[in-house]
């Protein structure tokens, strides 16, 4: 099975130093087997997927809900589409956090990019209060399960606690959860939270990771070009 390695680049690099790393990332080599995805900024979108294609995929970080019409601000899934994407992130914690999206909303999204031909790389994942209370399997199921599922779509399983702190989830809490989402929701399953150079390729070698979702590490090339080396061939 295809293991992906999707870089988020937050909003980060909307300057020249994102179109010099798009450059980089096209000159790179791209094993058969391994699906790299890059999702910039919205506005880089169009020239990204102009340098890219076509070695490389394309993602947006976020879509609208609403198809079209009064909504400032909004990207709708058909200007995405538009722009060259293939996949989008739809409820990453810092869209959760400090968005308040919610699951009725979520469930939009998903149907929104679904219904435009690409895939939603949902993310999930619990806070180390949630951890500590009921475990992170239980609540990591109920989110997913809260968006009814169905069609193509990829789930990104990050602890809110790794994400750009330095910390990982355990290999074994990785590999455990991880295989249990993936025979529950028959759905490839990438891990996500500090992934970097240094411990991506143990990380890529659990069998219940399809990939991994790269936050920091994605803006620096060596570093995310290594992480797509250490994918196991
Ligand atoms: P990080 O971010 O790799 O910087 O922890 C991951 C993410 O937010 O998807």
């Amino acid at each position: 099975m295809e293991k992906y390695i999707v870089g988020n680049w937050k909003m980060n690099l909307g300057d020249g130093r994102g179109l010099s790393l798009l450059k980089h990332l096209a000159t790179l080599k791209i094993f058969p087997g391994v699906r790299v995805v890059v999702c910039p900024p919205a506005l880089l979108l169009r020239e990204a997927h102009h340098t890219l294609s076509p070695g490389l995929a394309l993602g947006a970080q976020d879509v609208s809900a609403h198809p079209g019409g009064a909504f400032t601000g909004e990207i709708s899934a058909a200007m995405l589409k538009a722009a060259g994407c293939q996949y989008v992130l739809v409820g990453h914690s810092e869209r959760r956090l400090y968005h308040g999206e919610g699951e009725a909303l979520l469930r939009e999204k998903v149907r929104q990019v679904q219904s435009h031909g690409m895939t939603p790389i949902v993310c999930v994942g619990e806070t180390l209060e949630e951890k500590k209370q009921g475990g992170a399997l239980p609540f990591v199921t109920a989110q997913i399960r809260a968006l009814a599922l169905s069609g193509s779509y990829l789930l990104a399983y990050e602890p809110r606690w790794a994400i750009g702190t330095g910390l990982t989830a355990g290999l074994h809490d990785i590999q455990d959860i991880q295989s249990v989402l993936k025979e529950q929701f028959g759905a490839p399953v990438l891990y996500g939270g500090s992934v970097n150079a240094e411990n991506a390729p143990d990380i890529l070698a659990l069998p219940a990771v399809d990939g991994v979702l790269v936050g920091g590490a994605s803006l620096d090339i060596e570093a995310f070009s290594k992480i797509i080396e250490s994918t196991p061939k």
